[in-house]
């Protein structure tokens, strides 16, 4: 578009941000994107969408009659939870809702666990908040909990947001330090999000400390999704739970009936049906998950998985160059992994989606197979 035909009610800042889009990887195993991969799934999924009765299709749905029947199955009254397009629209709302200037309180922040998920940083670009990162200890991939409220004790009003397991890493901070972030922001007046999309893959323990956590208080917000735990990435369903007055608030900022009832149907039958099914399945891909990281330490060339809580194994190869050439070594085997390579502090690690062992065993043979220049005669 020419500059000149750009209405002057475009905002140049946000023309600058690159639209949000997701790369396919049409012909490839494609595990760089964290969605729920297993061989057993597609039964449950066609099973589900075939039970659908008209109505869900041709009649609005009806979200006070839907999140009351979805909030049992996350622990939660209907009063305490909403439901959104995917987490990722939920941050938006949440970004809109929270991160306004108000009276007293300046220019609104987000202290961002970095890296995290893109949308957080995008969400905040479009609307023009600051970000302040949260990094991992230089040298490390480790987030140090007391960096993060120490800044919250001299910071204003601000949004803090973690993502537990993390988006990137695959690790946990653990129960006792998110529930003193918690317990730091109720203190400093901040409002603390809590992204949960990989809780489901972590231990029973840290399942149990989402209900926890949301007690702790009317500065905290958990954000979760369905489109890991449930396989339900292109039906696209998350949600925030929070006490009944936040919710209430971010109510008045979602986009009116966004989720659809054929979505909400798929949802509400995977988890009253085929919880069993859903548990057994995301234990085969934990279980994958695992096999693979025994894998990786087993060639011993250095190169190290991170200890992971959720559907992905990110590993440290070492360096950036190792990590571009087994990536690129991947991908002439016809297998996508996600690369870091954007942020030159993380561009050793490679991030492979969990599978069952079965599906995996092509990448662990192809990780094996790539020469170690370490052990190259000259
Ligand atoms: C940490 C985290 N949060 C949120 C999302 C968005 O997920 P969705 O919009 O599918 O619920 C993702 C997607 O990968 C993610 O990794």
């Amino acid at each position: 578009m020419p500059e000149h035909a750009l209405p002057s009610f475009c905002d140049q800042r946000v023309m600058r941000l690159e639209p949000p889009s997701r790369r396919g990887h049409p012909g490839m195993l494609d595990l760089s994107r964290n969605e729920l991969i297993h061989p057993r799934l597609d039964e449950v999924i066609r099973e589900v969408l075939g039970s659908a009765r008209a109505e869900a299709s041709t009649r609005y749905p009806i979200y006070r009659d839907l999140v009351a029947e979805l909030a049992p199955h996350l622990g939660c009254a209907a009063e305490e939870l909403e439901v959104f397009p995917g987490s990722d629209d939920a941050i938006g709302v949440i970004i809109d809702a929270l991160g306004r200037d108000a009276p007293g309180r300046g220019q609104p922040r987000m202290l961002l666990q970095d890296p995290n998920y893109d949308g957080y940083r995008y969400h905040a670009g479009l609307r023009g908040i600051e970000i302040l990162p949260w990094p991992p200890r230089p040298g490390t991939f480790r987030f140090e909990p007391s960096d993060v409220t120490r800044a919250m004790a001299q910071l204003p009003p601000t949004i803090v947001v973690v993502t537990e397991p993390h988006g990137s890493f695959g690790t946990a901070l653990g129960d006792p330090a998110v529930l003193g972030l918690a317990a730091a922001a109720c203190l400093h007046g901040h409002m603390l999000v809590v992204d949960t999309c990989y809780q489901a893959f972590a231990d029973a323990e840290a399942a149990q400390s989402a209900a926890e956590l949301r007690q702790s208080g009317q500065s905290v917000m958990v954000v979760g999704s369905f489109s890991k735990a449930l396989g339900l990435a292109g039906l696209r369903l998350g949600y925030v739970i929070a006490c009944p007055e936040l919710i209430g608030y971010l109510r008045r900022w979602r986009r009116a009936a966004a989720v659809s009832g054929i979505t909400m149907h798929a949802a509400l039958q995977i988890l009253s049906r085929h919880a069993a099914r859903m548990k057994a399945i995301r234990a085969d891909v934990t279980e994958g998950r695992d096999w693979l990281a025994g894998q990786v330490t087993g060639l011993q060339r250095g190169w190290r998985p991170l200890p992971s809580s959720t559907n992905f194994l990110t590993v440290d190869v070492g360096t950036p160059a190792m990590a571009r050439r087994v990536i690129d070594d991947l991908a002439q085997r016809k297998i996508a992994v996600r690369s870091h390579a954007a942020r030159p502090a993380f561009a050793s690690l490679i991030q492979i989606t969990a599978a069952p062992a079965e599906v995996l065993r092509s990448v662990a043979a192809a990780l094996a197979s790539i020469e170690d220049p370490s052990q190259a005669t000259s």
